[in-house]
């Protein structure tokens, strides 16, 4: 795997593209769990999804810096009653220069975020972490005022597996909600 077709029909180097190439294609989870704040607790939900990644091309920024971009659609549906309870819209980047991954994304919620680290390879796995943390001026969550005072995240954190055509992911939203500090929001799921 030596070149990429971007959107407009350029041609990108692998260096560029970087760890994006593993992620490319419409992956798809039955296994999902979510855990949800919920006034009276938590809600567990077992939920299934589709992930699709396509390439978009490449930006330079300032004139310096040189991204990779993939951009992705998460669709979530609950497996008891197959309702619509999580919907993202997001770029991936690969900067080859300081070897950092960026997960940008926005949820209907009106809540986006720019999760930001690093990627490790060990035997034939792709091993992504990235974090984000509200008040941050490295990785950071905007949120509209109603959030902020009625739902605030305060982080998010995310390990993204690839090896061959499995994906995983695990991922932690820290949030502020019905009075109560630090709920730990998390999904899982593995696809396919
Ligand atoms: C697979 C991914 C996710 C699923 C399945 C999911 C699902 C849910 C569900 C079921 C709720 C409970 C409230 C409701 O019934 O609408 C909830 C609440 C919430 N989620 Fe997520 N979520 C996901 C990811 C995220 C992410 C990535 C963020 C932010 C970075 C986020 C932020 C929130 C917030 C702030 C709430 C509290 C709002 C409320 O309950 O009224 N979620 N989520």
């Amino acid at each position: 795997m030596s070149e990429f077709k971007a959107i407009d029909n350029k041609v990108l180097d692998a260096k560029l593209v970087g760890p994006l190439a593993l992620l490319l294609g419409k992956w798809q989870g039955e296994t999902g769990m979510d855990i949800a704040p919920e006034p009276d607790g938590v809600e567990e939900n077992a939920f299934y999804e589709t992930l699709e990644f396509k390439l978009v091309g490449d930006v330079s920024n300032a004139e310096e810096q040189d991204l990779g971009i993939v951009q992705y659609e998460q669709i979530v549906r609950r497996k008891r009653d197959d309702k619509l309870i999580h919907h993202q819209l997001g770029y991936w980047t690969w900067d080859a220069e300081s070897q950092t991954i960026c997960n940008g994304f926005t949820i209907p919620r009106r809540v986006s975020l720019l999760a930001g680290g690093t990627v490790e390879y060990i035997n034939n796995k792709m091993i992504i972490f990235v974090e984000a943390e509200n008040g941050s001026d490295t990785w950071g969550i905007t949120e509209a005022a109603f959030m902020r005072e009625k739902a605030n995240t305060k982080s998010f954190s995310q390990t993204l597996e690839v090896e061959g055509d499995r994906l995983h992911y695990q991922q932690t939203t820290v949030v502020d909600i019905y009075g109560e500090s630090g709920f730990e929001h998390t999904d899982e799921n593995t696809l396919t």
